[in-house]
């Protein structure tokens, strides 16, 4: 996996040679991950899937509905593609599957979501004792879909995925539509020389499928070791950043980078370990995803006491701008953050915001040395 582009960085991530006993996952869609084989006909009342193993490769718990496109419900026509096929998880319904992976790894769950009726929707995605509530209120897509993801480390070869709604409506047919659930490996980025961020060039993260053009969503995530964009933190409440790919969007370097999607709400940071008094620059790319983001844009970086406004004037047709922060650390810990100044929207009404690209940490020596 080696991925460059111009003044990038190289990263070459050196994957274990040891041969798995049992074929692990790949990279992709899980089995019938789409939902494309459907429970026969004789296994649904209406839309609600009857038999507990009635799609394959599923196993399924509750309220569970299996809906095709067109499919409407109180006068709204509910957001399945043409062709396709999804899930709908009711009132304490649960999806699960068995998979096959390989121990002390770490992997990320990529998932598209819908919401429909019910007010506050979350979703426990969970793999044996590990879980996370991703909330999904908020639609960051005029099509209503978005994509999740949300990070494990495997403790046995063999674990189970669910994904629980354990929403309470008065309906129970309110609850999340999902579809496309993924896999992939990931690989906890080493420090690169001339880097003290893990990461910075956001090369690793959640699987995004070749043909969705809305990046992924990263929930809120105030734990590093299993964050699916390994090395970073996302602190908020319920608001998310979101991963994109440089096949869909404009991307400052490599293959990927972050859009701050969430304005004030959400803060991206990463923890690096500094030595008081000495001094340090911080730089980074801003930019835009060249998704008619436009206006002027402006990025929050904080590192020890300082803390810098990076003004970038989009007009939405990509492009950006390289920024740095000279800053002398104080703690043994230093945080790197970075925050949206603003909401912004696009002329569809969904959230956008600044793109954030190949973040470096360096140490700077004194140029003024004042000798007595
Ligand atoms: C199908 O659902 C309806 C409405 O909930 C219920 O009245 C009926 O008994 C169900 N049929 C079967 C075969 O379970
Ligand atoms: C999420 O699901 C896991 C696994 O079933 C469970 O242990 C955990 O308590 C759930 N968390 C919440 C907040 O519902
Ligand atoms: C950082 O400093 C604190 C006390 O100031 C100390 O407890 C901690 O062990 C230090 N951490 C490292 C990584 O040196």
């Amino acid at each position: 996996m080696t991925k460059s582009i111009g003044r990038c960085v190289v990263v070459l991530l050196l994957l274990s040679t040891a041969a798995p006993a049992v074929l692990a996952v790949i990279d992709g869609l899980l089995p019938n991950g789409d939902f494309e084989r459907g429970p026969p006909e004789s296994d649904l009342n209406d839309t609600r899937v009857m038999g507990r193993y009635s799609i394959p490769e599923w196993e399924i718990e509750g309220f569970v509905e299996y809906i095709g496109s067109g499919h409407m419900q109180d006068d709204m026509i509910l957001p399945v593609p043409e062709g396709d096929h999804a899930v709908r998880l009711g009132n304490d319904a649960t999806i699960r599957q068995k998979i096959s992976v390989t121990r002390r790894t770490y992997y990320s769950i990529t998932f598209t979501a819908a919401r429909s009726c019910a007010q506050a929707e979350a979703l426990n995605v969970s793999v044996e004792a590990d879980f996370g509530v991703l909330p999904i209120q908020t639609v960051y897509t005029s099509s209503g879909w978005n994509s999740y993801c949300w990070a494990f480390k495997a403790k046995h070869s063999s674990v189970w995925l669910s994904i629980h709604n354990h929403g309470h409506e008065e309906n129970p047919a309110c609850g999340p539509l999902i579809d496309f659930i993924a896999i992939k490996t990931l690989h906890q980025p080493h420090l690169v020389k001339g880097n003290m961020l893990r990461n910075g060039d956001f090369e690793e993260g959640p699987y995004i499928f070749p043909d969705v053009p809305w990046g992924v969503l990263v929930p809120p995530m105030s734990e590093d070791l299993h964050s699916p964009l390994p090395g970073w933190m996302i602190m908020s409440d319920t608001k998310v950043v979101k991963y994109i790919d440089a096949k869909h969007h404009a991307v400052p370097c490599g293959g990927y980078a972050v859009e701050l999607v969430a304005g004030r709400e959400c803060a991206m940071l990463q923890e690096v370990k500094t030595v008081p008094g000495r001094s340090y620059r911080l730089s980074f790319f801003v930019g835009d995803g060249n998704t008619g983001c436009h206006g002027p844009l402006v990025v929050d970086a904080y590192a020890a006491r300082e803390m810098m406004k990076v003004q970038y004037e989009s007009r939405g047709t990509g492009g950006h701008r390289r920024a740095q922060l000279d800053f002398v650390a104080e703690e043994n810990v230093t945080r790197v953050v970075f925050q949206s100044n603003n909401h912004h929207m696009k002329h569809d009404g969904t959230l956008c915001g600044p793109v954030i690209d190949d973040v470096s940490l360096v140490p700077v020596h004194a140029q003024r040395h004042p000798h007595p």
